[in-house]
Order: C-alpha cells, then structure tokens, then sequence
C-alpha cells in the first residue's frame, strides 16, 4: 500500500519501520494463511490504522485483535537499563481506549477488538486460538516476552511476527527478550529499520 497517502499519526513508529511492518502484513495475506492479526502494545493506533487499510485494499476480514494497559509503560525491569534509554518511564504512552477508538471513527475505519489489559493478566479466551500475523510494540523486555510467550504457541505454520525496537540502544530488553524467548526453539529471524521479522523454521 502507499503509506505516504495517510497520516502516521504518532511518532511512535518510522515510515521505514511501518513500511516493513506492513509489507510482512501484505507477504502474510497473500500466502493465504488464516489465523487472526493481533498488535501487543497498540497504544493510540498509529501502525493498528494502517494494518486495517491494508486489510481493507486486501478485502480481508479476518479478526483483528489489539492489545494495551491504556495505562502506558508499566515500570521497567534490569534488563531494560540503558544510559541512553532514561527516558522511558513507567505510565509514560498512556492513551485511553476511548482515544484509540476515536481515531478509527475519524478515519472512517472499522476498528480492530481492543482489549484493555496488563499482558501478563491475558488469558486463553482474550487471544484467537491461530494467529497468522502479529506486530509487537511493548518496548520492554517483559512485555516482549510475555508477548512472544502468548503469540508463538498460537502463530500458524506460515505466520509472521514482527517486533519493534529490535538493535535499538535505548530498549535493549527487546531483543533480550527475543534472545531469552527463542533460545532453543527453531525460528528464522531477519530485520530491517529496527524490525525483527520472525518465522517458523522447519528445514
Ligand atoms: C511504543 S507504544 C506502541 C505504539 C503503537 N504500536 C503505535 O503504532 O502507535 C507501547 C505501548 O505498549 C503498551 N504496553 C507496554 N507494555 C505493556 C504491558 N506489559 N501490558 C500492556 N500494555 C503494555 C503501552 O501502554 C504503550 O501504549
């Protein structure tokens, strides 16, 4: 899709990043997969908006499910400790669902199911049984790996996860806990713009 024909509306994620997000998303869709979409860490929409139009030029309605405290940034463990990174704070990024579903209805977009929770308090009925796409974005490390924990049991043979801040100095617990989850487990990992983009590995 041409991301330059809508507004990103935060600057939470870069047009380089969405553009590889989105782009795993259409690999996704045409490989005919059919598990659900789901984002952990939606904040107020900025890349959820994009998924939905993307599903839409692809006339696609499978479930799409979306994931936050609405609270913000819960606080930060040792694994997140970086100089560089002091800026990120415990209710830092905290939006209400109300504010996300608002910017769904100003752009005359369906909205995706938006659940209000901590990650660590999901349980089996809040997640889809297959998921065929996932987009991560919680910036901590336990965040990402309960992430990681809830979506790869439930990720299709064919389906993609993509994680943000992956290689990035400020938020080093995301690819720690990419490092810690996959240890062990047969997974094929690329990234491009601070993108992981991971995959099942059967060979
Ligand atoms: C970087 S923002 C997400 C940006 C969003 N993907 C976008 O495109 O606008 C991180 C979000 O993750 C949420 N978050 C982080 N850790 C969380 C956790 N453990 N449980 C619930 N929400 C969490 C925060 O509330 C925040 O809204």
């Amino acid at each position: 899709m041409n991301i330059n024909l809508y507004p990103i509306i935060s600057d939470q994620i870069s047009k380089p990043a969405l553009t590889v997000v989105l782009s795993e998303l259409e690999k996704m869709l045409d490989s005919k997969t059919t598990g659900a979409i789901v984002e952990l860490g939606c904040y107020i929409g900025t890349t959820s908006l994009f998924i939905r139009r993307v599903m839409n030029e692809n006339k696609d309605n499978r479930p799409f499910h979306v994931y936050d405290s609405f609270e913000g940034l819960p606080p930060k463990s040792t694994q997140d400790s970086s100089a560089a990174g002091i800026d990120f704070k415990a209710g830092e990024l905290a939006v209400s669902k109300k504010q996300f579903m608002e910017q769904f209805r100003r752009a005359h977009l369906e909205p995706p199911i938006a659940h209000k929770a901590w990650f660590s308090n999901l349980t089996d009925a809040d997640l889809p049984d297959h998921i065929a796409f996932a987009f991560l974005d919680g910036d901590f490390y336990e965040s990402i790996l309960t992430s990681l924990q809830l979506v790869w049991p439930r990720l299709d043979n064919d389906g993609i996860i993509t994680i943000d801040d992956y290689h990035r100095e400020t938020l080093p617990g995301v690819e720690r806990a990419i490092l810690d989850f996959f240890q062990g487990k047969s997974y094929r990992l690329s990234y491009a713009h601070n993108i992981a983009v991971i995959r099942k590995d059967f060979s």
